[in-house]
C-alpha cells in the first residue's frame, strides 16, 4: 500500500529532536522557527513532558469517558486558572477542527438556530461545519457546502449587524489572529462590537485559539488582547506539545446533557499527561511572558532589514511580509540555512512560529539567516 499523496514535502527527514532543533535521518541539525505549524509550545521533547507522558504510559495511557478519569478534572482546574477562564467547564476532543466542530454543534444546540458568520480568509479546519467555515472553497466538498455561513470582512460593522438582526445565527466564530490567513486580526473595537450585538441578538461567540491560545500570542489566549469574554474558546495545537489533543472551554452559563458532546479518545490518561506538562512547563518557566518579550525583540530586529514591507502578530505568532512571494526563499531557508518558516495563504508572508522557550539568540540567527538569503 502506498501513502494517500495529499502533502507537497520537503526533502527533510526529521529522526530526533530537541527543544528548538531538529535533527534529520544524515545528522544534519535544523532550527525549528515553524514548530511542526505552531503546535511545538514548550520545545520538542521536553524533559518534563517525556517524563509525563512516560510515567503515564506506565501506569496507564487510555480508557474510555465511560470512567473516572480525575486527571481530566485536573487539567480543567489548572487550565482554568492559568488561563484566567475559571468560569467555563471544558470538553476534551483530539483536534482543532473537532473542536470547531462541538463549539458549533453546541452554538446551535444553544439557539435552536443553524446559521454562522465566519470572516474572509479564516481557517477553523476541515470537517464537515469546521470547513465551512473555513474561507477556502478548494478544501469545500459539495457535502460541506450545505452548511450555512456568511463570511464577512474583518470591520465590517454594518455587514455584522444586519446579519445579525435576522435572527438565523447561532455563531460568530473568529480567530484573534488569523493563522493559515496571514495574521491580520481584528480591531478591539470591532472585537467588542462582535461580543455586544451578539448579545443583544442571541448568538453565541466562538474564539479559535487553536493556534493563538495557549500563550503563542503571549497572553493565555489571543482574544484578551481585546478585552471580551467569548461564550466558547475552541484549543488544541500546542496544547499538547505534539500530542494530538484538543477541547472546548464552554462558559458555565451555557448547560450540559448527557451524550451531547462524547468522543472515543478525547480526555484520555495520555492526552491529559501531555496537556498538564505543557501547562505546567509555560507556568514555571514563564513562558508567555518570554513570548511577550521575545515579540517585541523581533519587531525591533526587523529594522534590520530594508526588504521587509510589514510585520504582523503578536507573541511568538508572527510573520514578515514582503513584496514578492516567499515560496523560494522558504526553500533556500531550509536546505541552505537549516531553518525551518511556515508559510500562510498570503503568499507573500513568511511566518514565525517557534516554541516559547526560544531566547534571542535564537532570533539573531533567524534573522542572519535571512539576511544571507535575502543579499
Ligand atoms: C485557527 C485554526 N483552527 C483550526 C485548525 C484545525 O486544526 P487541526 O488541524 O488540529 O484540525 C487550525 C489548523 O491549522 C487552525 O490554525
Amino acid at each position: 500500500m502506498k501513502l494517500f499523496d495529499v502533502y507537497p514535502l520537503y526533502n527533510v527527514t526529521p529522526v530526533s529532536a530537541k527543544g528548538v532543533e531538529v535533527i534529520d535521518d544524515k545528522g544534519e541539525k535544523y532550527l525549528d522557527f515553524y514548530g511542526g505549524h505552531a503546535v511545538i509550545s514548550i520545545g520538542h521533547s521536553h524533559p518534563h513532558y517525556v517524563n509525563r507522558l512516560k510515567n503515564q504510559l506506565d501506569n496507564i495511557g487510555f480508557y474510555s469517558n465511560s470512567i473516572q478519569n480525575p486527571l481530566q478534572a485536573e487539567l480543567a482546574n489548572k487550565l482554568g486558572v492559568l488561563s484566567d477562564c475559571d468560569d467555563y467547564n471544558l470538553f476534551l476532543c483530539n483536534s482543532g477542527a473537532e473542536a470547531n466542530e462541538n463549539a458549533l454543534k453546541m452554538a446551535s444546540f444553544q439557539t435552536g438556530k443553524s446559521k454562522v458568520i465566519a470572516f474572509n480568509n479564516a481557517f477553523h479546519g476541515r470537517t464537515s461545519a469546521a470547513v465551512a467555515t473555513t474561507d477556502n472553497i478548494k478544501i469545500n466538498a459539495p457535502i460541506n457546502l450545505q452548511q450555512k455561513v456568511t463570511f464577512l470582512a474583518f470591520e465590517d460593522f454594518d455587514g455584522l449587524e444586519a446579519a445579525l438582526k435576522t435572527g438565523e445565527y447561532c455563531a460568530v466564530i473568529l480567530e484573534a489572529i488569523q493563522g493559515v490567513g496571514g495574521l491580520d486580526e481584528p480591531s478591539s473595537k470591532f472585537y467588542q462590537f462582535i461580543e455586544a450585538k451578539c448579545k443583544e441578538n442571541n448568538v453565541l461567540v466562538i474564539a479559535d485559539e487553536v493556534q493563538s491560545g495557549f500563550g503563542r500570542s503571549g497572553k493565555f489566549f489571543g482574544f484578551q488582547h481585546h478585552g471580551i469574554k467569548p461564550d466558547i474558546i475552541s484549543i488544541a495545537k500546542g496544547m499538547g506539545n505534539g500530542f494530538p489533543v484538543g477541547g472546548i472551554l464552554i462558559h458555565q452559563s451555557l448547560k450540559a446533557s448527557y451524550g451531547m458532546l462524547g468522543t472515543t479518545f478525547g480526555g484520555n490518561h495520555l492526552a491529559c499527561a501531555a496537556t498538564m506538562a505543557v501547562l505546567e512547563v509555560l507556568e514555571n518557566e514563564n513562558l508567555i511572558e518570554n513570548a511577550n518579550e521575545l515579540g517585541c525583540y523581533f519587531y525591533g530586529k526587523t529594522k534590520e532589514i530594508m526588504a521587509i514591507k510589514k510585520v504582523k502578530g503578536r507573541g511568538l505568532m508572527l510573520g514578515l511580509e514582503f513584496d514578492f512571494e516567499v515560496a523560494d526563499l522558504r526553500k533556500k531557508l531550509i536546505y541552505k540555512q537549516h531553518v525551518f518558516t511556515g508559510g500562510s495563504a498570503n503568499k507573500k508572508l513568511l511566518r514565525f512560529l517557534p516554541a516559547l522557550n526560544i531566547t534571542k539568540n535564537h532570533i539573531d540567527v533567524f534573522f542572519d539567516a535571512l539576511k544571507a538569503e535575502l543579499k
